[in-house]
């Protein structure tokens, strides 16, 4: 975080302008830079807490610097996983030795934890490989990077965060012997087909019986699906019964499938599917996992450009971690494109109206 409100003595003046946007204490512009001093303003000013946004010179962490998750490891990594198991029904061990090397490069590639993972735009690329029926290990990979972004900002250290994105990587294998009319199916299932869909995490399973896989990794695939409040399947356990690795896979999941699109609806953009997702925490999902989750997500990289409902282009100047889906924003273009040569600052935090349609962001630095 390279930008903070910053206390400051503003000079109040009547008569004079604004030298610089003053704001309060949540970042809610009080006085436009060039607006003139009335004396009502500077009496204002002088009974409140004033506040300018100040940018942090001094960082030297490599670690703050955001890259973007590098877009040929991530076809490599989907074309690879379909490659060892779109065949697939019983699982051999060597076709877990290969998922390993998957592994690993996902973990290197993740290592500085400020990984920006732009899901949407790798999303894009992969419509031409639709008649492959990737869905399934798009998923899985995009799980799987979510995951493990998750458990390194629990803490988990090399073997267990291993484990995880492990998991994650074969948690829906059991969708394979889905059906693909219901698998595909457009719109909701019917009760019938939910039942035999609901299926895939206990075909999972029974897929890998022959891996000698630790019963951990077993147990993520097999409790996916279970929720926080024991209404999810297969056996409706409760709190932290579920495996952790599944709680984790679970939020992952969710977020995923809903940020997806698919060929019938168009996926929800990804601040709609934190909300939710931070909305179903303490009911669906562990609030501990839905916190780690949502601080180790980047949805707006610091400089990545956004444009805005309003059509307004802006670019992120600060993003605060208790409420990552509102980021503060200094507009550049207004709804005609027009370029603005003064500074304005628009925090999403406080208008609720805005809300960010696209971003686009180049690694930095
Ligand atoms: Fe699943």
């Amino acid at each position: 975080m390279n930008w903070l409100l910053e206390k400051v003595q503003p000079n109040s003046t009547m008569g004079m302008t604004a030298s610089v946007d003053f704001f309060d204490s949540l970042g809610v512009l009080l006085l436009q830079k060039g607006q003139m001093i009335t004396e009502g303003i500077s009496d204002l000013l002088q009974k409140r807490e004033v506040f300018v946004w100040r940018k942090q010179e001094n960082i030297t962490n490599p670690a703050e610097k955001v890259k973007t998750f590098p877009k040929d490891v991530y076809l490599k990594l989907v074309g690879s996983l379909w490659g060892i198991y779109h065949e697939a029904r019983l699982i051999q061990p060597e076709q877990i030795e290969k998922t390993v090397v998957l592994v690993e490069t996902i973990l290197k590639e993740l290592k500085p934890i400020n990984v920006y993972l732009n899901l949407d735009v790798v999303r894009l690329d992969l419509e031409k490989f639709k008649q492959h029926d990737y869905g399934t290990f798009v998923h899985s990979v995009n799980v799987a990077l979510l995951a493990t972004i998750t458990g390194m900002r629990m803490g988990f250290k090399e073997k267990r965060l291993r484990y995880l994105t492990l998991g994650a990587l074969l948690h829906d294998l059991g969708k394979l012997n889905v059906p693909k009319e219901i698998l595909n199916k457009p719109g909701s299932l019917k009760d019938e087909e939910f039942v035999i869909m609901k299926q895939h995490s206990l075909m999972g399973v029974e897929m890998l019986k022959n891996t000698r896989l630790l019963p951990s990794v077993l147990a993520t695939v097999k409790e996916h699906h279970e929720r926080w409040n024991g209404r999810g399947y297969p056996d409706g356990l409760i709190g932290n019964n579920i495996d952790m690795n599944a709680q984790i896979i679970a939020v992952c999941d969710v977020y995923e499938a809903l940020t997806a699109n698919r060929p019938y609806r168009k996926g929800l953009p990804p601040y709609h599917a934190l909300e939710m997702i931070i909305a179903w925490s303490g009911k669906d999902f562990n609030p501990k996992v839905v916190q780690a989750f949502r601080e180790s997500l980047i949805l707006y990289p610091e400089n990545a450009i956004v444009t805005l409902n309003t059509k307004e282009i802006g670019v992120v100047v600060a993003v605060s971690l208790q409420m990552p889906t509102r980021p503060l924003l200094r507009l550049l273009f207004d709804n005609n494109g027009r370029f603005l040569n003064r500074e304005i600052y628009v925090d999403l935090m406080q208008d609720l109206t805005r809300f960010i349609g696209r971003v686009e962001f180049n690694e930095v630095g």
